[in-house]
């Protein structure tokens, strides 16, 4: 099995070099500077990324399985966008279980949802709440938490609401994201109907997978051909020792383009904690890096390549077994 190097490596990806401004140092063997030092300076980025496709770009995050990150997910994509100077709505669609407002630190605000909206108790605009410390960020929320699907409430009335959206006298948002449940039940068809792509959340793990490729067929069944996954708390400590299966053949086993590898960070579960998501954290950290990073292949419409470093001996099909 190979081993990858999944961190962010800015050489891998071209648009995000800055146009360097000195000639090429001398000094072929320089110090090694402080991990924080090399991060900060992947971040300075000397362009903003192109946006591609008609707007609003209405990805729904999912996974099939529960648990996987796909509200990190939403929450740090989303916020990148934003700091990219998108225009971003977030859609929490995981009714009765919602958490995006806690993990992006806005629960107290959350005074309507769009039950209320479709009830008619209050308008579209006094449901999105806003992020205060982006202002082209918004959340918007289905229901309650604890509360159940209201009956009638399907597809359509999501598709309505990307709609209502779309004709806000704001102007339509770049960007609709939707946090989807877990499963594949009411709640899942609900959350994909109004998108035209989808971003797969899964971690390296059979179960996961399994149910992620079960996910992209109903995806396909349901007219969604953009899919592109990110691969989710990925240790390269067990990718070496042959415990985790590495980004290459989870890419294989999916058959899917590749947005983002996420590394399994400490940071993450103390942002989520504080209601910060990560790709605020000054300096960054590795995983809000690689969040940035999949949010600029988003805007693009761009994916990227699992690269190997090295190649060791291969055992006897740890992993053969999954799939058949
Ligand atoms: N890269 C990571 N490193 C460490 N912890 C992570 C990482 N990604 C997610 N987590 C943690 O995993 C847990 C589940 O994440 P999250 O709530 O985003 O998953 P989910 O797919 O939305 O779950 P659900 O299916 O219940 O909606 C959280 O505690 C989160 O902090
Ligand atoms: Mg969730």
């Amino acid at each position: 099995m190979s081993s990858l190097r999944f961190l962010p490596n800015p050489t891998h990806f071209p648009h995000l070099n800055p146009i360097p401004k000195h000639p090429p140092n001398p000094n072929p063997n320089p110090k090694p500077k402080h991990p924080f030092t090399q991060i900060h300076s992947a971040l300075q980025y000397n362009r903003k990324p192109q946006l591609t496709g008609p707007t609003p770009r209405v990805v729904v995050i999912t996974s099939g399985k529960g648990g996987v990150g796909k509200t990190t997910t939403t929450a740090n994509i989303g916020l990148s966008l934003a700091r990219l100077n998108f225009s971003v709505v977030a859609i929490d669609a995981d009714v009765g279980l919602r958490n995006l407002d806690l993990l992006l630190g806005l629960e107290n605000r959350v005074n309507y949802t769009v039950v209320e909206v479709l009830n008619g108790d209050c308008r579209l605009d006094q449901a999105l709440v806003r992020d205060k410390r982006w202002s082209n960020f918004e959340l918007l929320c289905i229901s309650k938490p604890r509360s159940k699907l209201p009956l009638g409430f399907g597809g359509k009335a999501l598709v309505w609401l990307v709609d209502a959206l779309k004709a806000r006298q704001e102007g339509c948002p770049d960007f609709i994201l939707i946090d989807c449940p877990a499963g594949i039940d009411a709640g899942f068809i609900t959350a994909i109907t109004p998108a035209n792509e989808a971003v797969l959340v899964t971690t390296p793990d059979i179960t996961a997978l399994r149910d992620a490729d079960r996910v992209t067929g109903l995806l396909e069944c349901d007219g969604i051909r953009d899919i592109k996954m990110i691969v989710n708390r990925v240790r390269t400590d067990l990718i070496r020792g042959e415990d985790m299966m590495s980004v290459l053949d989870v890419q294989e086993m999916l058959g899917l383009a590749l947005l983002g590898v996420i590394p399994e960070d400490s940071e993450v579960i103390r942002s989520t904690n504080r209601g910060f998501p990560l790709v605020l954290n000054k300096p960054p950290t590795l995983a809000g890096l690689a969040f940035e990073q999949a949010a600029w292949r988003l805007v693009e419409q761009d994916s990227m390549k699992a690269v190997m470093v090295e190649e060791e001996p291969k055992k006897k099909g740890f992993f053969s077994f999954f799939g058949g």
